[in-house]
């Protein structure tokens, strides 16, 4: 199939003369730098029937409402207004729209989505839209999920119905969320639906197959164009740094380094495989920090240590995750020499209740991210994860990364802002980030 190149050069900072400053006290983006927040359907839709509608996580609750945001995106999207974004990045998801192989997309549950669409782009907000994150049709998941190759077609019959029928309200479009997150967690680590532990062969059948789909929809997507402009398409890699916390221990070494090569290389191998990586116009980037090791063992909250046994080793973690802004100018540079797209920071942001914490961990990261692009790499946008509290998957709602917190004991879940929403609000509508903070 021929294919037209990607459109690398229409805004290239370096190239442009556009290129990001720092003057009066402000590091200034871009112009036409894209500010935007993220979320995931199953983590702020609610009722939705796919394999996380029965998972109940520790804290005893599920996804069955979560923010219901499904009901209530109008008012979500005043809530972005008020943040002065320009770019949301949201999911379509793909169990309320096909009923089994194959089959047409239901007429409703698209009206409900080509509505969403037309609220957005009245509030002159641009959507990201990701076809896949984390979740699938009960049907699929019965023939094997992503393990099983016919899951490919499956998908591609998806998106060859909804691209098009899409393309006068969506321009940018996002295939897989994470590929290898989703795959871990389901078949390595045993922590996401079907809960399978120690599976190397389906860990590594899905990035095939992933990959696969994500070409083919890479193709479908160009092919169909968008009324709004020049089609965008690309899949996000989650990019973690995995070091050890004292570098002359081996094993640590070694731990570091497998997990490196299976996550980050060979992952993203699979993906631009062939050189086909041309099928896509950018490269997605969720950058959150750094995962070390000690005996063997992963120095992270999430795994059960506490905030501040790890900050006695000198990690320095929000609930989740060791913070390693210096990172993200690393793996910015790395992506400029493969794929060498263009890029978009599809999600970054920070879960815990200390606010000065996250303001702090923000600053720095936009920080790095200003001073790769002034070095010359090419970034167009930054979607805070998350717009909302919501929830976060095998923790239920106990990792609180929102712009937004959701009161879900109250029966009209209220959303208030936090006062990190204030830093991001100022960074949205002037484009630019003051130099002092931390
Ligand atoms: C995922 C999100 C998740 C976030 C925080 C990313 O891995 O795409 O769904 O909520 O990180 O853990």
């Amino acid at each position: 199939m021929n294919l037209e190149p990607p459109d690398r050069n229409t805004f290239n900072p370096a190239r442009n003369g556009a290129h990001s400053q720092k003057t009066n006290g402000a590091l200034h983006f871009p112009k036409g730098f894209l500010w935007g927040t993220a979320v995931s359907a199953t983590q702020v839709e609610g009722h939705v029937t796919n394999e996380w509608t029965d998972f109940v996580a520790p804290d005893g609750k599920h996804c069955r409402r979560a923010c219901d945001h499904y009901h209530r995106y109008r008012e979500d999207i005043d809530w972005m207004r008020k943040l002065g974004v320009n770019a949301y990045r949201v999911g379509i998801e793909w169990s309320r729209l096909q009923s089994g192989p194959n089959q047409p997309l239901d007429p409703v549950q698209l009206a409900h989505y080509r509505e969403v669409l037309a609220c957005l782009r009245a509030a002159g907000i641009t959507p990201m839209v990701v076809l896949h994150h984390f979740s699938n049709p009960l049907w699929v998941c019965r023939s094997g999920g992503w393990t099983n190759p016919q899951t490919v077609s499956a998908f591609e019959n998806y998106v060859s119905q909804l691209v098009p029928a899409l393309r006068d309200r969506v321009r940018i479009w996002n295939t897989f969320n994470e590929p290898d997150t989703y795959a871990s967690c389901s078949y390595l680590l045993g922590e996401f639906p079907p809960f399978q532990k120690g599976r190397l062969s389906s860990f590594r059948a899905v990035i095939d197959h992933m990959a696969i789909a994500h070409r083919r929809a890479c193709e479908l997507i160009r092919q169909a164009g968008s009324e709004l402009g020049p089609v965008e398409v690309g899949f996000s890699k989650n990019w973690t740094f995995f070091e050890p916390l004292r570098p002359w221990f081996p094993w640590d070494w070694f731990m570091a380094r497998s997990t490196d090569r299976l996550f980050n290389r060979w992952v993203m191998d699979t993906f631009l495989r062939d050189g086909r990586n041309d099928a896509a116009t950018f490269q997605g980037l969720n950058y959150y920090g750094r995962v070390r090791f000690l005996h063997g063992q992963s120095l992270v909250p999430a795994r059960g240590r506490s905030r501040h046994s790890l900050a006695k080793l000198g990690v320095h973690c929000d609930d989740m995750f060791e913070r390693h802004p210096e990172g993200l100018e690393t793996v910015l540079h790395e992506l400029r020499r493969r794929p060498a797209l263009p890029v978009y920071i599809t999600e970054h942001g920070s879960a815990c209740d200390d606010e000065s914490f996250r303001i702090a961990d923000l600053q720095s990261n936009l920080k790095m991210l200003h001073r790769a692009i002034d070095r010359g790499a090419d970034v167009r946008g930054f979607f805070y994860w998350s717009l909302l509290d919501n929830f976060e998957w095998q923790f239920g709602y106990t990792k609180k990364f929102g712009l937004l917190s959701v009161d879900f004991d109250h029966p009209q879940l209220p959303r208030r802002m936090k006062p990190l929403a204030e830093i991001f609000r100022l960074a949205c509508t002037e484009n630019r980030v003051p130099l002092h903070g931390k």
